[in-house]
């Protein structure tokens, strides 16, 4: 067994104390001076936030607010549905799948420049937990599996959210191991310190010690790690991110995830998200009174954290109100004014970049790709998500994007170009969403004929005086996230609202209608009663937990014809507690659904014919925001409804199929066999149709890569016998441990479907002359070379990816160890016949485990081996590295 060591925690912290150090002296000086005329109430109140996205303010010191914003996939602002246009951006696992920090390193300054542009000064981004069973419902936020590959993009995100020119600082979240959606508020998580070390907690280092540019703040998770919510771990967030790390950014409370008021404090928790505060703000200060918290001790430090925070932003006394601040004392129209739409096509441009090489290549016989229009006659375009595609995830990831594309057009546009003469049909085949969708197209306001429902509110539960404000929705759905949504003199008030709109349909014929609320609603057609959803019990993964499932009703419509539509929902908490979150009770929403009673066994055939005739067949299938979605977990693995049955009639009848797949995880593939082409392409935000015709018809040539594995079948998944946990004890066992996608598999021994790591591309490759320099010790690295060579006629892009095995120590200990780990990467863009040498850099830490016994990180000497490759299980050649 070679040296054993402990890494030094990060100089100049002690956790306690922020050190004001880094600040310059003047500026140290004036955060003390603002510290000292607070009185305990004004620090109290600073500690908490002031509504939904703000925290609080003391006008009479000249203290303005930092406004935060979700989230990971675009700046949302102030609105949570129908805000300010914004870019959408691929969401998480998409921008991962680039294997290009470069790239997303662009994505992030757009997104910091966004922020900006929207007045908030911190974004709520990344989200960087790890994909540890394909059912989590918020993978589509997290850079995949890795926590290698996690921590590299979220620094070249974090670096470019927090670009000089932006003035916006980023939020690494959640810290730490919200992984999974069921019971999140509630579920007790049981992870070895091992595990939490190099697995959950890694990427968060990597961004928080590593990297030059360390986010100025961060967010607690949710869930119990080790029976304590994060927020009130002092072990988690004082002991280890604090003291151990030396991050003195500060730390908030995930929204209505602050579950103490006196641990929350003592475990350095600074600010309470949102507000109107309930476990801060003033009774933070009874707490001082009563000394259960020491002032000088853990409120001053905090406060400190806060007030470097608002002086980078400009917001102390003394400076220039960079912008409006915004108001959120009325209903959310309020906010748009002072929040602007910077729709570039530079932004526009990095979007779809970014999201065509996001896509990844799983299978390409015959090359059927790109696909040659020039050669074709007809183009049948098959599946629901051709023209209705998956374009992010749903929750804090939800934004209102400038514009979207869609397969459909874009694969249209592009084949007409190529060939004017191509006859292009379209069949969806399936239905696949589970709710009625959205009626917004064939819904109009009964005030101006735009789209959507026009709300008002009344005092009380009875909908009689006068109405106390209105306010207009895009679409079927009314979605009160905070108390700014709901009109100021009814918050904390009986209150109700109606919602009204007419409701114009364009085909005649039977539909299902219906609707999910969270208080107690009755829905109304031409005034007579068509759903009544006033005894509901059972909660949905609707308003984030927080709504009735969906009622359903038959109604006969006729195409062309007016009808009203009312809704009346009496503003209720759900039937049973939900869960312990101090927020989402307050949520209040109904969302109205529409869809004909297709018959879908008649759908099922139109798809089949068409495409048995056409030249090519491209099918699009996937996800939705109803299958895969924040708030709930998935519990299969196979792609949604008669998903497969389609895949496998139309290969069937076609011979040139390409399958287009959208989803945020591995799915399983029954007809893997069947289908020429096989593209995965995850939810790439407002670019995604011209991204997957960029592809298909090679205007790009894919270069993304697998951030995930994808099983054969969930049972030989390592996260498949412990995952979610038991959703009645509200316990989880993180049982595989360290063995995390891939480890596992190569543990295990298991073949994968598609392998961590994986992805095709038109252009082929060859990795020679493998070699390595250098020793690794505490100062110096071993550096890996390779020569990469386009062996073929098209310029592309390849993935060199390096592996290092385990120390020896580790299985001798008689602990789990991967067989090998992800340590570098490096994409690299040759032109056709180009070779380029690349070199990866192994430094100590790569080498290093955490030993339990010894409470510390270890690296043993002797020699490892480096795989070298182009995925987790296409390795070219292992070489040796020394640790000395
Ligand atoms: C999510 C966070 C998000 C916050 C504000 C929470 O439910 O977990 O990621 O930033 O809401 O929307």
């Amino acid at each position: 067994m070679g040296d054993i060591r402990s890494f030094d925690a990060a100089d100049g912290a002690t956790g306690i104390t922020p050190s004001l150090t880094k600040d310059s002296a003047s500026n140290s000086d004036r955060i003390l001076r603002v510290l000292h005329s607070l009185t305990l109430e004004d620090k109290c109140l600073l500690l908490s936030g002031k509504n939904m996205w703000e925290t609080h303010d003391i006008p009479r010191l000249g203290i303005q607010s930092l406004k935060t914003s979700d989230g990971p996939a675009g700046v949302r602002g102030a609105t949570w549905t129908d805000g300010t246009h914004t870019t959408f951006i691929p969401c998480g696992i998409a921008l991962a799948a680039t294997f290009d920090p470069a790239l997303v390193q662009r994505v992030g300054k757009v997104l910091g420049s966004e922020a900006r542009s929207k007045g908030a000064h911190v974004l709520l981004a990344p989200t960087m937990n790890i994909s540890r069973s394909p059912f989590g419902g918020r993978n589509f936020e997290n850079f995949g599996e890795d926590p290698f590959l996690t921590g590299t993009h979220a620094t070249a995100y974090i670096a470019g959210v927090q670009d000089d020119g932006n003035g916006v600082g980023a939020c690494m979240k959640h810290f730490v191991a919200n992984d999974m959606e069921t019971r999140r508020f509630n579920m007790d998580e049981t992870i070895s310190e091992r595990t939490l070390r190099e697995i959950y907690l890694k990427p968060f280092h990597m961004v928080a010690v590593q990297s030059e540019t360390p986010p100025w703040t961060a967010m607690t998770s949710y869930p119990k790690i080790n029976g304590k919510h994060a927020d009130t771990s002092r072990e988690l967030v004082h002991d280890i991110l604090r003291e151990e790390w030396g991050f003195d950014g500060l730390v908030m409370s995930d929204w209505g995830g602050l579950n103490s008021t006196v641990d929350s404090i003592h475990a350095t928790t600074d600010l309470e998200m949102p507000g109107p505060p309930l476990r801060y703000g003033t009774v933070l200060a009874q707490a001082v009174r009563r000394g259960e918290v020491s002032e000088s001790k853990l409120i001053d430090p905090a406060v400190i954290r806060l007030l470097r925070l608002l002086d980078r932003c400009s917001l102390l006394p003394g400076d220039d109100k960079p912008g409006d601040s915004v108001s959120l004392s009325s209903c959310s129209s309020s906010t748009e004014k002072s929040e602007a739409e910077t729709d570039t096509p530079e932004f526009r441009q990095t979007a779809r970049e970014t999201a065509a090489n996001s896509v990844v290549l799983l299978k390409n016989e015959n090359n059927i790709l790109p696909l040659k229009p020039e050669k074709l006659q007809t183009l049948a375009i098959i599946g629901p998500n051709a023209k209705h595609p998956t374009l992010g995830g749903t929750g804090s990831a939800v934004v209102n994007p400038y514009y979207t594309t869609n397969p459909f057009d874009s694969l249209s546009e592009t084949a007409k170009i190529g060939n004017p003469k191509i006859e292009i049909t379209y069949e969806p085949g399936i239905l696949t969403s589970l709710q009625p969708p959205l009626m917004g197209h064939c819904l109009t306001r009964p005030d101006s004929g735009d789209p959507g429902f026009q709300v008002d509110f009344y005092a009380g539960h009875a909908f009689s005086g006068p109405v106390v404000a209105t306010t207009y929705w895009h679409d079927s759905l009314v979605y009160c996230m905070s108390d700014g949504d709901v009109p100021t003199e009814l918050v904390g008030q009986p209150y109700s609202y109606r919602a009204t709109g007419r409701l114009r349909p364009s085909v005649t014929g039977a539909y299902n209608i219906s609707l999910s609320s969270t208080g107690k609603a009755k829905l109304f057609i031409n005034d007579t009663l068509a759903i009544d959803n006033t005894d509901w019990t059972t909660i949905s993964g609707n308003f984030m937990n927080c709504g009735s499932e969906e009622r359903l009703a038959i109604v006969e419509l006729t195409a062309g014809k007016t009808y009203s539509v009312r809704v009346d929902n009496v503003a209720v908490p759900p039937p049973t507690p939900p869960h312990d979150n101090t927020l989402f009770h307050r949520i209040s929403g109904v969302r109205v659904g529409l869809l004909y009673r297709y018959d879908e066994a008649a759908m099922f055939a139109a798809a089949v014919n068409t495409a048995r005739t056409a030249d090519a067949v491209v099918l699009v299938v996937g996800h939705n925001n109803d299958t895969e979605r924040e708030g709930s977990d998935r519990t299969s693995l196979s792609l949604p409804g008669r998903t497969d049955a389609l895949i496998a009639a139309i290969c069937s009848v076609n011979s040139n199929v390409v399958v287009v797949t959208q989803s945020a995880c591995a799915i399983s593939m029954p007809w893997v066999q069947d289908p020429q082409a096989i593209v995965q392409a995850w939810y790439q935000g407002q670019e995604c149709g011209n991204a997957v015709a960029d592809v298909l018809f090679g205007a790009v040539n894919p270069s993304g890569k697998l951030p995930l594995t994808f099983p054969k079948r969930i049972e030989d998944h390592g996260s498949h016998k412990w995952f979610p946990g038991n959703a009645v004890t509200d316990k989880a066992e993180y049982g595989e441990g360290v063995l995390v996608g891939y480890r596992w598999f190569d543990a295990r021994g298991i073949e994968p479907l598609w392998p961590f790591g994986y992805g095709l591309s038109y252009s082929s490759f060859s990795v020679s002359g493998i070699a390595v320099d250098g020793t690794v010790t505490h100062e110096t690295s071993a550096v890996v070379k390779a020569t990469v060579t386009n062996t073929s006629a098209v310029v592309g892009s390849e993935v060199v990816q390096v592996y290092l095995s385990p120390s020896p120590a580790i299985a001798a200990a008689g602990l789990d160890a991967a067989p090998k780990a992800l340590a570098g990467f490096t994409k690299v863009r040759l032109s056709a016949g180009e070779s380029k040498r690349v070199e990866i850099t192994l430094q100590e830490d790569a080498f290093a485990w955490w030993d339990t016994r010894r409470n510390g990180w270890r690296v043993d000497k002797g020699i490892y081996k480096a795989f070298l490759g182009t995925s987790s299980r296409h390795i070219v050649e292992e070489v040796d590295v020394h640790v000395a």
